[in-house]
Order: structure tokens, then C-alpha cells, then sequence
């Protein structure tokens, strides 16, 4: 029997309360397989600083360090409640980037996917949607803005100023830029590059990079796209794009609106991917505007779960019943209230029936 461990960070919000329902289904995915998953919990975000005073504590690095992948739930305060911690202790400063850091979690895969049991989510017209959006987001994780040095102070005109880089090297470049020529690979063989190459030099370099890496796969079309015409595209004919491969800062924005054009960032899973360590979580915020009330929907962390299955635990048959099993709750014309207007033509449901439902979604699929 495989024996893998997990850490669990359920997180801020709604986080405990979607987290759950992910290890309901790890559950069933242990009886169903010959595997077995040692969960190990640890406080991460808001939560851990209020314990310790750390967003991301020592005891927290131990448990992810010893584990096979870490499942994370969304972290963070609302914009009120930020101001009880110090800037730089703050959970996305002081414990989400600097997981990123020390796993160098460089490829992020953030999954726009809108079957038609989910097309009644999405604010885009049925001519718009076809027969279902189906693309990845494949955003460097590391580099950029996000990471580059910072600096603030007062200029010789007496004016408040600050100083933010934008950086990267070619190999940092040349790694994202594999994983996302390999995943078009497997795919459509179709590889958007999004870019803003007529203004910034960091463009210009990752182009160049871009079509020196093409050159190992001739089979992929590469097709380049500045990225503010990407964002209307992506409104306009989103079932246009297959895989789409940007830096940090783009693959944040863009990755929203995959969001929005999905009805709900709820419905964003994602896998932060380095080449030692990946950890799995929604790419949405802690939502405490409803955490505790039992309508948010699990999606994103079951999705979280899925993509573990398949990227760090060899999977992948489990982690598509897990998908099919979600989108066949849809299907049978549930939702949760964060997703639907009470009213519409949908049987609400709370976050723990969501998960029960998938859960006996799950147990009733063949296993391959
Ligand atoms: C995301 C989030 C984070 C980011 C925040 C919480 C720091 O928005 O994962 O997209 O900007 O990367
Ligand atoms: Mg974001």
C-alpha cells in the first residue's frame, strides 16, 4: 500500500469549513484505493498569527517540510480586520509568498473549466460558452513584481515615493516555460503566450526565451497575445484558449477574470508546482463575509484535491471521477448559496451537503 502524507492548512474564513468536505472526499479515495493518507494539520494565515504571532510558524514549516504535498486552504482577513496585524506579518505577505519562496513553487495551474453542468454560473451568453470552456492558466509563480526588490523613502523633491522591480532570469523564464509547452503538449497543442512585449523589457526577454524553448516542441502552435487584449478575449471567445502561459503579475489578473467569467472564483481550484515540493489550494480569498453559515461551496478544494491526485500521487483516473462527480451534483440541479441567487431555478444546499453528495457521487463510480 502507498502511504503518503499530507499537511492541511485549512486556513482563514471559509476555509475550515470547505477543507473539510476535501478530506471527506480524501476519505473515500483511501477506501477505494489501495492508499493510504496520513493528514497532518497545521495553523497557516491569519489564524497562526493570532496563535503564535507568525502567519507562517516553524511548527507549520516542519509539518509541510516532512510532507509528500501540502492542501491549503484560502487564507487572509477582511480589509477591516488587516489592520490588526503589522504589513509584513499579514497572512498573503507573511505566510502565503513565503511558501512560495521556500518551495519555489515556480508553475501555477489554474484551471478555467466550465462544463455544461456548470454553464448557468457563468454571466456570458450560451452563444459564447458553445459546448464549454475548457483552458488552463499556467502563471509563473516566483518571479516578477511579486518578488523583486522594493523600496520606499522620500526623493530630493521632499515627495513620499516608492520603487518596486519587476525581475527575472532566463532560467527562472526558461522552467515556466517548459511546464506549459508540456502540458500543451498533452493537450490541444496549442499554446497562447500572453505578453506585454510592446512596453516592457521583461517581455521582450521572455519572447525570446520563448522561442528559443519552442524549438524542442515543434508539435505546439505558439501564439502570441499582449495581455490586455487577452483579458477582452477571454470575455469575447474564451473557447479559444487552451493553455495560456504568462508571468506572476499577469497570471494573477487574468486568472481572476477566469474566474468571473466562470460565474464565481469559487470555482477555481489550483497546483503550485516546484520540482521538489507542490501544494494544492483555491486560487479565490477566505470570503469571511460568509465563512461559518454553510454556503460556500467546496468546488475549489475538492478541485485542489483532484489536481493533488493527479500531480502528486499518480492518480489521475481518481482525480477525473472526482471531477465528474462534482459536476454531476451541478448536474442534478444543485448549488450552494454563494454560487446562486435564491430564487433561481436550483435545490440549495449547505457546504457539508455538497460534500456528501459528491462523496456518494464518488462511491457509486467504477474504480479503473
Ligand atoms: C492568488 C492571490 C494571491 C496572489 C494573494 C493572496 C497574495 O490573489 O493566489 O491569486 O496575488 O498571488
Ligand atoms: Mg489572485
Amino acid at each position: 500500500m502507498k502511504n503518503y502524507k499530507i499537511a492541511v492548512l485549512a486556513g482563514d474564513g471559509i476555509g475550515p469549513e470547505i477543507t473539510k468536505e476535501a478530506i471527506k472526499v480524501l476519505k473515500v479515495i483511501e477506501e477505494r484505493n489501495d492508499v493510504s493518507f496520513e493528514l497532518n494539520d497545521g495553523l497557516f494565515g491569519a489564524c497562526a498569527y493570532f496563535d503564535s504571532g507568525d502567519a507562517f510558524p516553524q511548527r507549520t514549516k516542519d509539518i509541510c517540510d516532512n510532507a509528500d504535498a501540502i492542501l491549503k486552504g484560502p487564507i487572509g482577513l477582511s480589509h477591516e480586520e488587516s489592520k490588526n496585524i503589522p504589513v509584513d506579518k499579514r497572512p498573503e505577505r507573511g505566510a502565503l509568498l513565503p511558501m512560495r519562496r521556500r518551495y519555489n513553487t515556480y508553475a501555477n495551474f489554474r484551471p478555467v473549466f466550465l462544463p455544461k453542468a456548470l454553464a448557468h454560473f457563468s454571466p456570458l451568453k450560451a452563444e459564447i460558452i458553445g459546448e464549454g470552456i475548457d483552458l488552463i492558466i499556467v502563471r509563473e509563480l516566483v518571479g516578477g513584481l511579486y518578488f523583486g526588490k522594493k523600496e520606499t523613502g522620500v526623493n530630493d523633491d521632499g515627495l513620499r515615493y516608492v520603487k518596486e522591480t519587476l525581475e527575472y532570469d532566463e532560467g527562472q523564464i526558461r522552467q515556466i516555460l517548459i511546464q506549459a509547452f508540456k502540458l500543451a503538449c498533452n493537450r490541444k497543442k496549442v499554446l497562447h503566450n500572453i505578453h506585454k512585449s510592446n512596453v516592457l523589457k521583461s517581455s521582450v526577454l521572455w519572447n525570446e526565451i520563448l522561442e528559443e524553448v519552442a524549438k524542442d516542441y515543434p508539435q505546439v502552435k505558439v501564439i502570441n497575445i499582449l495581455v490586455d487584449a487577452a483579458a477582452t478575449l477571454l470575455c469575447l471567445k474564451p473557447t479559444q484558449f487552451d493553455v495560456m502561459v504568462m508571468e506572476n503579475m499577469f497570471g494573477d489578473i487574468l486568472s481572476d477574470q477566469g474566474g468571473g467569467i466562470l460565474g464565481s472564483l469559487g470555482l477555481m481550484p489550483s497546483a503550485c508546482i516546484g520540482d521538489e515540493k507542490a501544494y494544492y489550494e483555491p486560487s479565490h480569498g477566505s470570503a469571511p463575509d460568509i465563512a461559518g453559515k454553510n454556503i460556500a461551496n467546496p468546488y475549489s478544494m475538492i478541485g485542489s484535491v483532484a489536481m493533488m491526485l493527479e500531480n502528486s500521487f499518480d492518480m489521475a483516473a481518481e482525480a477525473k471521477n472526482i471531477w465528474v462527480a462534482m459536476q454531476s451534483v451541478f448536474g442534478d440541479g444543485f448549488s450552494t448559496a454563494d454560487l446562486s441567487k435564491p430564487g433561481t431555478d436550483v435545490k440549495m444546499i449547505g457546504t457539508d451537503e455538497f460534500g456528501d453528495k459528491v462523496v456518494e457521487k464518488l462511491r457509486a463510480m467504477p474504480i479503473v
